[in-house]
């Protein structure tokens, strides 16, 4: 059985197909970064206007990579939902038109949940119940998962999420969008030695506190007339974003006494992030699952899996 899956909820227009045993026979992703680098973020409707453009020699692409035609798929998968409501909107109504018209059916997916099987596509031997921690520019969510890929949401953001903590920071630096790799790749672990605020909130994920600590850091220093040590912010921030997202994990691992964790989502490429979560959880003898690093951002080969998984 073949799926073609769409995604088109923020400022990547991919479509895939993938086979039941979760091979990828073909994942495209036009990426519009350069186009929306000029304005320091994604601009709702310039995305949406460029996934219109875009869909149809992304579709041709992927096609031709799988070696397949249209009527041989067998169902059609797309991003129903969170993202920008314009961009989300021509990959849902493109799939369901395609589906309507090859009359096979066509699957809803929640882009979180497609970020989760990005999981299932990297490693053939996951297997829930697992605790599964998803960061994204948009979401900061710790889920339960259970063995029918059933979602409980054990704790969420309060604020901002933690990708866009890393995407402003990079802004007042001064560092091209997104912010997140610039970030890592400027920070100096070795100059970490001043959190910048290492405190945070109880039973939830905050980032807008450390978000203005860094910002008034910056100010302060600017003020002075001081310069700015971009690699010893970028790794206070880091440290302190990351102790935080470790902190919360490893409650949840605790109380729950779950064996299994999966990161996923943009910010799960982040090196240091992969490393401090591997010690954290060879200390507690927990298996530790990560996305293969071509599949942490966006993708339609994720959204495909997410459909052929039946997360709900
Ligand atoms: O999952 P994703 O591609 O899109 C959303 O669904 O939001 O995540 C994008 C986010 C951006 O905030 C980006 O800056 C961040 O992931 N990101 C990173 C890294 N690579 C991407 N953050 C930290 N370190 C990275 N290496
Ligand atoms: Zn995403």
């Amino acid at each position: 059985m073949l799926t073609l899956g769409i995604e088109t909820s923020c400022d990547e227009t991919s479509v895939a197909v993938i086979d039941d045993q979760f091979q990828i026979l073909s994942n495209v992703i036009i990426s519009q970064i350069e186009i929306h680098q000029a304005f320091g973020g994604v601009v709702p409707e310039i995305a949406a206007r460029n996934h219109i453009e875009n869909i149809l020699p992304v579709l041709d692409e992927a096609l031709r990579k799988a070696n397949l035609t249209l009527d041989q798929t067998d169902q059609i998968a797309a991003t129903t939902e969170p993202g920008l409501p314009g961009a989300v909107m021509v990959g849902r109504v493109f799939g369901k038109s395609l589906a309507n018209a090859l009359n096979i059916p066509f699957v809803s997916v929640n882009h979180l949940h497609g970020h989760m099987a990005s999981l299932r596509l990297s490693h053939a031997d996951i297997k829930p119940p697992m605790l599964c921690l998803l960061v994204s520019g948009g979401h900061t969510i710790l889920y339960q998962v259970n063995e029918r890929w059933e979602t409980k949401v054990l704790c969420t953001t309060a604020d901002d999420a933690v990708g866009e903590a890393f995407d402003k920071v990079a802004r007042v630096l001064g560092l091209a969008y997104p912010g997140g790799p610039k970030v890592s790749q400027n920070a100096d672990m070795n100059l970490c030695f001043t959190p910048i605020l290492s405190k945070f909130p109880k039973n939830t994920f905050s980032y807008s506190g450390l978000k203005t600590a860094v910002l008034n850091y910056i100010n302060r220093a600017k003020q002075k007339g001081t310069s700015l040590n971009t690699a010893e912010i970028c790794a206070n921030f880091q440290y302190c974003a990351v102790l935080q997202l470790l902190t919360r994990t490893r409650e949840y691992l605790q109380t729950t006494g779950i064996k299994t964790l999966g990161i996923c989502g943009g910010v799960s490429a982040n090196q240091y992030l992969r490393e401090q979560f591997q010690v954290m959880c060879d200390e507690l003898g927990v298996k530790l699952y990560l996305p293969k690093s071509e599949l942490c951002g966006d993708n339609a080969a994720m959204i495909a899996a997410a459909a052929v998984l039946g997360i709900k």
